[in-house]
């Protein structure tokens, strides 16, 4: 298994795939690499024949008080894990070569409406970084295939939706969250808590949890549970950003009527700023 720093090293790695018939995957990621991105990986592998996994730490997608800089680096670490997972070619470009003119004026591909709310207004510019640099990824590895994780929901639409309008020829493909025994999301930024913010921090799941059970037995007081859902988390500790009760399809606010739903939440723990979500249907 490789690692290619360099576009044009990875277009002819993958010219050489395609002439021998395989069809390509692709995972991209930022790196420090846990359980949750091998099960993309894995996924990856079942459906395609030649799995690239992408690991860029993108700073178009950072704010400027954002966590940039201590975005956790491994790659050492990462690549003995992707050998294991029996990955085939990592491609880990540097900023330079993603960014050769610099940022400033690098095009931008924007997905309005479904950029905009939850992560997008807690994170201005985010989606658009993320839109930029996944399509950049996409038409650099062209592949079959690219695998991406539902913890990220709404990253997930955004890339669905690009993808759609922009008629690229790829098929999305979104896995199921990793979590921890006790129910926390699997994240690179996990790494950030104290061993005290680490006990608290499964709170964000539970209280998804008992969302969705609320809803689930009847209550149609959306402001009101979710207003219950926030005292919750702030009572153990954590500083919500955000708690919103969303159409799981189209990501537009629930309603009595909406029988897929997805309840999406941020909180803060101490500095770290964790999400989740859960989806869940009603009778
Ligand atoms: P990163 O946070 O490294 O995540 C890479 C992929 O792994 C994303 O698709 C994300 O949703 C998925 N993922 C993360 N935690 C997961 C978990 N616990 N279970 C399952 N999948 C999980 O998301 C990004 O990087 C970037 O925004 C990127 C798409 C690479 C663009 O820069």
């Amino acid at each position: 298994m490789n690692t290619l720093h360099s576009i044009a090293q990875l277009r002819a790695a993958i010219a050489r795939a395609r002439e021998d018939g395989k069809r390509i995957g692709l995972v991209p990621t930022m790196g420090n690499l846990h359980a949750g991105h091998i099960a993309l990986v894995e996924k990856a592998l079942q459906r395609t024949d030649y799995v690239v996994v992408s690991i860029f730490v993108n700073p178009l997608q950072f704010g400027p008080t954002e966590d940039l800089e201590s975005y956790p680096r491994t790659l050492a670490e990462d690549q003995s894990k992707l050998l294991d997972a029996g990955a085939h070619l990592i491609f880990a470009p540097n900023v330079a070569e993603m960014y050769p003119g610099g940022m400033e004026g690098h095009a931008r591909v924007s997905v309005p409406v479904v950029s905009e709310g939850l992560c997008g207004a807690s994170r201005p510019g985010h989606f658009e970084g993320v839109a930029t640099v996944v399509s950049k990824l996409l038409n650099i590895a062209q592949p079959d295939l690219a695998v991406f994780g539902q913890k990220d929901y709404q990253q997930l639409a955004v890339i669905r939706k690009m993808a759609y309008d922009l008629c690229l020829p790829v098929q999305i493909m979104g896995e199921p969250t990793v979590r921890a025994a006790d129910g926390l999301a699997l994240s690179s930024r996990n790494g950030y808590l104290s061993t005290e913010e680490r006990r608290i921090a499964p709170t964000l799941y539970r209280t998804l949890k008992q969302i969705a059970e609320q809803v689930q037995n009847g209550r149609h007081d959306y402001v009101k549970v979710m207003e219950e859902a926030r005292l919750a988390l702030v009572q153990a500790g954590m500083q919500p950003d955000y708690l919103d009760l969303r159409d799981a399809l189209t990501l537009q606010p629930a309603t009595p009527e909406t029988r897929e739903m997805v309840a999406l939440a941020a909180a803060f723990v101490g500095k770290t700023r964790l999400i989740d979500n859960l989806c869940f249907k009603v009778n």
